[in-house]
């Protein structure tokens, strides 16, 4: 019987960043409704594709855990917020890193997609079927929102983080989880005329609507982390109190302190950075879980607890044994190409066709 330990972990934030003043120079918002709502001060805005952010996480997580390439014979990416259809975002990855050994997977469960496929390689890697695996999250939700719509826009950033995850017969990696999906809100997070189940003919085909009911996104969020985390809890027969940290799905400040009370878990032992980056949908786990480390929050044996939910709307829960290493074997160069605009100048074509159509 194997364990998937976690051996690396690395993150990508694109340079340019959107503050809420930014926001409020094109939209009806200010920076007292976005930070009172949601804890929100700024967001992170991609400019160059979503790959180059994964391939960069990729390459960090990968030096972190001093594994070459050719050694992984696994890549999951959780991501809504794919390059093109086809192929598969993945694979441009795979090719990338030179990982030519590797079988290349999507996942879109949107925000938990990293913690899906995080549950997948670990019972992969413990099944005995594969040995080395890179688990992906991020987004690139700027280049699909919606930049007519305040309640939605001012929420979301883009960020990528990634882990390494290595057979290994000591206990630790994830011990258990509970994923789920609850399916009769699926229409509470939805972005619309986008895919075969619109009108392939409509003049108005690239003009992404997005149904969003925060409120009930709200309640659901809290009733199916906290659900989830009890589960991990009982399977591992753990308490909350032998919880080191908590690193949670950062979408909003107020879930986060409404579940730590549900939870009965301190907040200090809470990590947030929601106030810095928004949510980056699959991206917030990897990247405040890497934070984690580089802050020192995480030491060698620590219970980890990880919660997360998205559309669909999926949820879930693990409970992670951290190994006996919190720093990193090596460093990577790998970047980001240079960014020569402003996160207003990068939007200024998506926010001209957003106001554009609305007239
Ligand atoms: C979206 C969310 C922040 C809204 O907070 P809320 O307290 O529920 O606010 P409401 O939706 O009741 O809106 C209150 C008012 O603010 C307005 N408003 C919405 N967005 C605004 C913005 N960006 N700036 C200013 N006002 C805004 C609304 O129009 C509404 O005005 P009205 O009362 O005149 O109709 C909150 O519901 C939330 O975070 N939900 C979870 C969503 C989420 O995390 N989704 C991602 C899941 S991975």
């Amino acid at each position: 019987m194997y364990y998937a330990k976690i051996t690396g972990w690395g993150k990508c934030l694109p340079p340019a960043v959107l503050s809420n003043a930014d926001l409020s120079t094109f939209m009806d918002t200010s920076d007292e409704w976005i930070t009172s709502r949601t804890g929100i001060r700024e967001r992170r805005i991609c400019h160059c594709n979503f790959s180059d952010m994964a391939i960069v996480a990729a390459r960090r997580a990968l030096a972190a855990a001093n594994v070459a390439p050719e050694e992984l014979d696994l890549i999951l990416l959780g991501s809504l917020t794919m390059d093109s259809l086809c192929p598969n975002t993945a694979s441009l990855v795979q090719n990338a890193i030179g990982a030519r050994n590797a079988a290349s997977i999507d996942i879109n469960s949107a925000c938990t997609g990293f913690l899906y496929g995080l549950h997948i390689g670990t019972n992969l890697i413990k099944t005995g079927a594969h040995r080395k695996v890179l688990v992906i999250g991020g987004e690139f939700i700027s280049h699909y929102m919606n930049w007519a719509r305040r309640d939605v826009a001012v929420l979301f950033g883009d960020a990528c983080g990634a882990v390494v995850l290595e057979a290994s017969t000591e206990r630790t990696g994830l011990l258990a989880a509970r994923i789920g999906c609850d399916m009769d809100t699926s229409s509470a997070i939805q972005i619309t005329n986008f895919g075969s189940a619109y009108s392939r003919l409509s003049d108005d085909f690239l003009y992404l609507g997005w149904n969003f009911e925060g409120q009930e996104v709200f309640k659901r969020a809290i009733k199916g982390m906290a659900f989830a985390c009890e589960d991990v809890l009982m399977q591992t027969g753990l308490r909350m109190d032998d919880i080191h940290i908590m690193v949670p799905h950062q979408a909003n400040r107020r879930i986060l302190d409404a579940l730590a009370k549900r939870l009965d878990i301190p907040e200090e032992k809470i990590m947030v950075n929601v106030h810095k980056y928004g949510n980056t949908s699959a991206g917030t786990i990897p990247v405040a879980l890497t934070e984690a480390l580089e802050e020192n929050r995480i030491r060698p044996g620590d219970y980890v607890l990880m919660a997360s939910f998205g559309a669909g709307l999926t949820w879930g829960a693990g409970l992670v044994q951290w190994g006996d290493r919190t720093v990193a074997l090596q460093v990577s160069d790998a970047d980001l190409p240079p960014c020569q605009q402003s996160a207003l100048e990068i939007l200024a074509p998506h926010i001209q066709r957003y106001k554009a159509h609305a007239l």
